[in-house]
């Protein structure tokens, strides 16, 4: 990342403009992790080019995988699946939950030890959760300090297929083990008690692997995996990430007379629930020119001012817009009523605990929020005023409180702000275009 950085923001009204947002990180991130073990070359347009993306590439070139940037694409020349080689040392993953747990899955299955290692904040996350399922399927795998946490050293292990009952709703988790399963000698099977995000099925599917999914009554899913021979490499056009679009949607309904277009944005159902969410508090946004690609959908998102009132979020929603809560209790504060989020402590191991750098940073701007454990309570009708934010090196924490700037009194200060480089490194950039 950058040098430290402190951006300064202050009130604006009439956003205007017709921007578009980077590419999906989730969907970036297995563009390169499928395409390195496919045969043959994936040719990738509107990669993200954060952080997070970049600690996949690395990874994977330490592994002998060839990446190379061509004009508008990113070319991964494919080994095949067992075409991988032994890193010469530590893979570094950075920031990245992403990159750990999937890769995780992906060296449960190959020949060589491998190690993987990230920042402070990264080594700090729980990796039990991949580590028990991967390791019931044959892995080989442990937390070198013995915390449940990375660094994390994998050796060679044969895998077999398991019936994995994960009891968090994430699809960093199911995919480690869906990952797995590809080098595994029978079917897998992972259930989980909410569809969380599904681009690792969509893009095995579309690289030949074999699966399929079952939607339970009440919300859960399984998903079915057979172990798979060779995938092969195909070209991608990642849509635009929806958690970037989120703080521009967010600063188009709360900063007065704005209308804002943003270009083909991801809209696949199990990531757009942050929309359900806007629209449910009364938001104006209009979806226009829909497609699919690559199963994945997309549309451009009109967004207008509006006002907001209070609701209520929990349940099968919650993993659909888990990364925009941050971004939901800014909007909050400015409703008429109460917004309630419950379920959601999923939010205590992100990159920080949002539930309290959250609270933290919305108490310090005059917010009336109540952190609870498993969510929060946001009043809303409250008047931000503007101070110095503590980012925590939390890119989303960064790019919410940077909205909320938008519309408090006098200046707030957005310390660390280079961490939006994880996932959305024009964000400043892009607010500026739609401010001037
Ligand atoms: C991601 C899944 C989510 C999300 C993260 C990206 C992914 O995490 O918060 O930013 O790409 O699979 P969990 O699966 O741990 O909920």
């Amino acid at each position: 990342m950058s040098v430290k950085e402190t951006r300064i923001i202050t009130k604006k009204t009439h956003l205007r403009g017709s921007i578009s947002v980077p590419g999906d990180k989730s969907i970036s991130h297995r563009s390169i992790m499928l395409g390195a073990i496919a045969l043959g070359t994936t040719e990738i347009t509107n990669f993200l080019e954060g952080a997070d993306c970049l600690s996949t590439i690395n990874c994977f070139r330490k592994m002998g995988i060839d990446i190379e940037k061509k004009g508008p694409y990113i070319l991964v020349h494919g080994k095949g699946m067992r075409g991988l080689s032994a890193p010469s040392d530590t893979l570094d993953t950075g920031n990245s939950g992403t990159t750990t747990r999937l890769i995780s899955g992906i060296l449960s299955g190959q020949h060589f030890t491998s190690v993987l290692s990230g920042d402070a904040s990264l080594n700090s996350r729980p990796m039990e959760r991949i580590i028990t399922p991967l390791r019931s399927m044959g892995a080989q795998i442990s937390s070198v300090n013995a915390d449940g946490c990375a660094p994390l050293k994998i050796d060679p292990g044969k895998l077999h297929g398991i019936d994995f009952h994960s009891p968090v709703a994430s699809a960093q988790v199911k995919s480690a083990v869906l990952l797995a399963g590809l080098y595994a000698d029978s079917e897998t099977s992972v259930t989980e008690p909410y569809l969380s995000r599904n681009h690792t099925e969509l893009m095995l599917q579309s690289f030949g692997g074999s699966l399929c999914t079952a939607l339970h009554p009440g919300g859960g899913a399984s998903i079915y995996l057979e172990p798979c021979k060779e995938l092969y490499g195909r070209q991608i056009c990642v849509p635009g990430d929806i958690s970037s679009a989120a703080y521009f949607i967010a600063a188009g309904l709360l900063a007065e007379n704005s209308e804002i277009l943003i270009k083909d944005v991801g809209i696949n159902i199990t990531r757009s629930g942050f929309l359900t969410v806007c629209r449910n508090m009364g938001g104006d946004i209009t979806l226009l020119n829909k497609s699919i690609q690559g199963g994945e959908s997309r549309a451009d998102l009109l967004v207008r001012t509006s006002n907001l009132t209070g609701t209520t979020i929990d349940g099968e929603l919650i993993p659909a817009l888990i990364d925009e809560i941050p971004i939901i209790a800014v909007m909050a504060s400015q409703a008429t009523g109460t917004t309630i989020i419950r379920d959601a402590a999923e939010l205590k191991v992100k990159e920080t605990n949002r539930i309290d750098t959250v609270a933290h940073n919305l108490q310090a701007m005059g917010g009336n929020i109540t952190p609870a454990d498993d969510g929060m309570i946001i009043e809303g009708g409250t008047l931000l005023r503007g101070t110095r934010i503590n980012s925590f090196l939390d890119h989303r924490i960064a790019m919410s409180f940077a909205v909320a700037g938008l519309i408090a009194d006098g200046e707030t200060l957005i310390e660390n702000s280079q961490c939006v480089d994880i996932s959305c490194p024009e964000f400043f950039h892009t607010l500026q275009e739609l401010t001037h």
